[in-house]
Parts: C-alpha cells; sequence; structure tokens
C-alpha cells in the first residue's frame, strides 16, 4: 500500500484529479463525508486529506510515502524529502507588496509581515537588507493598512486580495506550484510503486501540456 498525503482544498482536489487521470483511483473519496482517510486496495492506494502546510511534516518522517505540497511550503520549512515532479497546478508567486505610496528608506530597519518568515529572512538577506519580522497566521494584507508593517510578503495568484485592500505588488521573489514529493526511505524500499506511480502522473502532465 502506498500511502499518499493531500492538501485539504482546492489544491488538493485537482492534484487526486491527476492521481485518478493517471490510473490510481479511489471513489470512495468523493463520498460527501467527513472521513480523512479513503483506500483502494485493488490499487495498492490510501489516501488521506492533511491541512497544506502539514503535507510534508507526514512526508518527512514517513506517515505518507508520497504527497503533493506546494513549492512555497517546502522553500519554508526546508523538508529532508524528495521533490519528484512539479505537478503544474495551484501556480501563483510569492511576492513583497506593499501600500501604492509605500516609499522604502533604505535607513530604517523594514517591518515585514508573513506567513513565511523563512523565505522572507533568506530573500532579505540576499539583499543584505535588515528586517523586523512579523510572523503572522493569515490576512497577512491587514499588516500594512494598519500600520503593523511596512511590507508584506505573501502569495499573489490573482491579485485580487491585494487590489481589493489598496496594496500592490512590489517584486516578485519566487514562482509557485504544487510538487509530488517523497519520503527518502520510502522511496528507496517502495521504489518500483512509487516511480510507476511518478511516471503515471508525469504522463498526465505531459498530456495537460
Ligand atoms: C492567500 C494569500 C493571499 C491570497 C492571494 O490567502 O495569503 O491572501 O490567497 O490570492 P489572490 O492573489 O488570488 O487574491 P489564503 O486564501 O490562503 O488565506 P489566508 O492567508 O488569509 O489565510
Amino acid at each position: 500500500m502506498i500511502n499518499i498525503a493531500l492538501p485539504k482544498g482546492r489544491l488538493g482536489e485537482k492534484a487526486y484529479g491527476m492521481f485518478e487521470a493517471a490510473g490510481f483511483e479511489c471513489p470512495s473519496i468523493k463520498e460527501e463525508n467527513r472521513k480523512l482517510i479513503f483506500e483502494n486496495p485493488e490499487k495498492g492506494v490510501r489516501y488521506f486529506w492533511v491541512k497544506p502546510s502539514d503535507v510534508v511534516i507526514y512526508v518527512e518522517r514517513g506517515a505518507a510515502d508520497i504527497g503533493i505540497a506546494g513549492k512555497d511550503i517546502i522553500l519554508e520549512y526546508k523538508p529532508d524529502i524528495y521533490e519528484l515532479a512539479d505537478l503544474g497546478i495551484g501556480r501563483c508567486r510569492m511576492a513583497v507588496a506593499a501600500k501604492k505610496d509605500f516609499c522604502d528608506r533604505r535607513d530604517r530597519t523594514l517591518r515585514v509581515a508573513t506567513k513565511f518568515p523563512n523565505i522572507a529572512k533568506s530573500y532579505y538577506s540576499s539583499l543584505s537588507r535588515e528586517i523586523d519580522i512579523i510572523k503572522l497566521n493569515g490576512s497577512i494584507e491587514l499588516a500594512p493598512i494598519l500600520g503593523l508593517s511596512d511590507v508584506i510578503v505573501d502569495i499573489v495568484e490573482t491579485g485580487k486580495t491585494l487590489y481589493e485592500n489598496d496594496l500592490e505588488p512590489k517584486s516578485d521573489i519566487v514562482n509557485i506550484s504544487a510538487r509530488l514529493v517523497a519520503n527518502k526511505v520510502s522511496y528507496k524500499f517502495k521504489n518500483e510503486r512509487i516511480k510507476e506511480i511518478c511516471g503515471q502522473i508525469e504522463k498526465v502532465i505531459a498530456d495537460k501540456k
């Protein structure tokens, strides 16, 4: 049995659709209920829904053999796992944003609100810029509006949240998309199965292009 951690939500549903198209379907996952684990013994797959940022924890510790994680989470937590494929879904970018009239003063420590402190730190350290990180857990856009921070480092997908809150992107940090990841020990001991699944998923990715 291959254990697969999927991120709860729209991205996870899309990712499951790719596993289904790859021939690893599990019909019970579509039933309307609150179950978190679903398996199809015939196909040798067991799926479970986890909080998106927890996928890499399950995979790193081997509770899941493989999983789907956003590149943002991988860059932030730097888990000791293998990245096998870029699914090309969940595309967005990590960016710095601020109020439209924000004027950066290099002589002052920049206050940065974010859910991604490590990504923000490494970005600003590459610019040799001193910053003060304000770690938040959501609604990051509020911080510059209320004067809690000068800028934010956050995910921008359509740009709608920034626009509707009178903020604008100032610079891009990195492009993000969903990745197929694997536990290192599982990759060694369940190599044939994981390679088979990865190969079929890659075909689905290629067909979508
Ligand atoms: C993410 C991100 C932005 C928004 C960007 O928030 O933190 O707020 O989506 O999307 P857009 O560019 O299409 O508007 P999420 O929905 O995950 O909520 P939270 O960070 O506030 O919890």
